[in-house]
């Protein structure tokens, strides 16, 4: 498997398995395949009510845990300093496992510098072993910069070739900060990106198919993916992208189609549903 060496000199998978949107059943037979089957990174979330699920398939796979990159976020009704700490042994509880290779930041909302700072005394005390944010763009993401004493080391984003992130892109990279693409392929159910002329001709080209491109797309931009997927044979094939690249030129025309436009906008509207979220964690099979 190939990977990236993070700001804190841990190695992490350029593909994972993102299980959002899985049901248990279908995260559980995902994240056993996926492991048998070459995969070394799985995202989760306790919001996702899966990580149970995704216990039980580590467990089950045979897979040695320090084998696996392991990373789950906390949502911001947890993002308080007394809340941060169950909030994570919960979560560890739930996978079955004592540590978490990446914890996230899910959203900027809430109280994430004080929830930053018990990450920090999280990775000292080795329950986790790096800190990542999720959708931290302009200021709240300056904020983390300028008060942590830990880099995060990705910051997970909406990501596709609708939505390239040329801007963010060129803010971590000068940070040292890896970007990791969710939506990779524009969500789930969207065959829009994949049906584009453009990627179904590249996909004659290669022979591989349209999602194919698009990850190697990715692959070839310096993202981090995480593809969620509940078909074997999708899992394999994106695994499958490592023999061949894309050309300066194609990748021109992929930078061509950008509209730079996200798909789910998601703080300013969630937030009366936080207290919600939070009360279903535990109810998940
Ligand atoms: N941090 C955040 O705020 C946030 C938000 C959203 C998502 N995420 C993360 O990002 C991950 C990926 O997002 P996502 O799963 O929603 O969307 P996605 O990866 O862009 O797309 C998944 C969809 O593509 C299909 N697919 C996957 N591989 C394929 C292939 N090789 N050929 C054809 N179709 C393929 C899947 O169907 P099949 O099941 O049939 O393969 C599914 O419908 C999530 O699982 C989650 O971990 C994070």
């Amino acid at each position: 498997m190939k990977t990236v060496t993070l700001n804190n000199g841990m190695e992490m998978p350029v593909v994972g398995l993102g299980v959002f949107r899985l049901s248990p059943e279908e995260a559980e037979a995902s994240v056993k395949f996926a492991l048998e089957n070459g995969y070394r990174s799985i995202d989760t979330a306790n919001v996702y009510f899966n990580e149970k699920a995704v216990g039980r398939a580590i467990k089950a796979s045979e897979v040695a845990r320090e084998d696996i990159f392991l990373t789950s976020k906390i949502w911001p009704s947890d993002f308080k300093r007394n809340r941060v700490r169950p909030a994570v042994e919960a979560t560890l509880a739930r996978l079955g496992v004592d540590y978490l290779d990446c914890l996230v930041l899910h959203q900027a909302a809430g109280k994430y510098l004080e929830a930053y700072e018990v990450c920090e005394e999280l990775v000292k005390e080795g329950k986790i072993r790096s800190i990542a944010l999720s959708n931290f763009y302009g200021k709240h993401y300056d904020k983390v910069l300028a008060h942590c004493k830990i880099k995060p080391v990705f910051n997970t984003l909406e990501c596709n070739p609708l939505c390239q992130q040329h801007k963010m892109k060129e803010i971590l990279d000068k940070d040292g900060i890896f970007l990791e693409s969710w939506y990779p392929l524009g969500g789930k159910g969207n065959t829009s990106i994949a049906g584009l002329e453009l990627f179904q001709n590249l996909a004659k080209k290669y022979g591989k198919t349209p999602q194919q491109i698009i990850l190697r797309w990715h692959i070839d931009r310096g993202y981090i993916i995480i593809p969620g997927s509940k078909s074997p044979k999708h899992l394999q094939q994106n695994l499958d992208l490592f023999d061949f690249s894309l050309t300066e030129e194609e990748m021109k025309q992929i930078e061509a189609i950008d509209q730079n436009k996200q798909r789910l906008a998601v703080v300013g509207w969630i937030r009366p549903f936080l207290p919600l979220f939070r009360a279903n964690y535990n109810k998940q099979q």
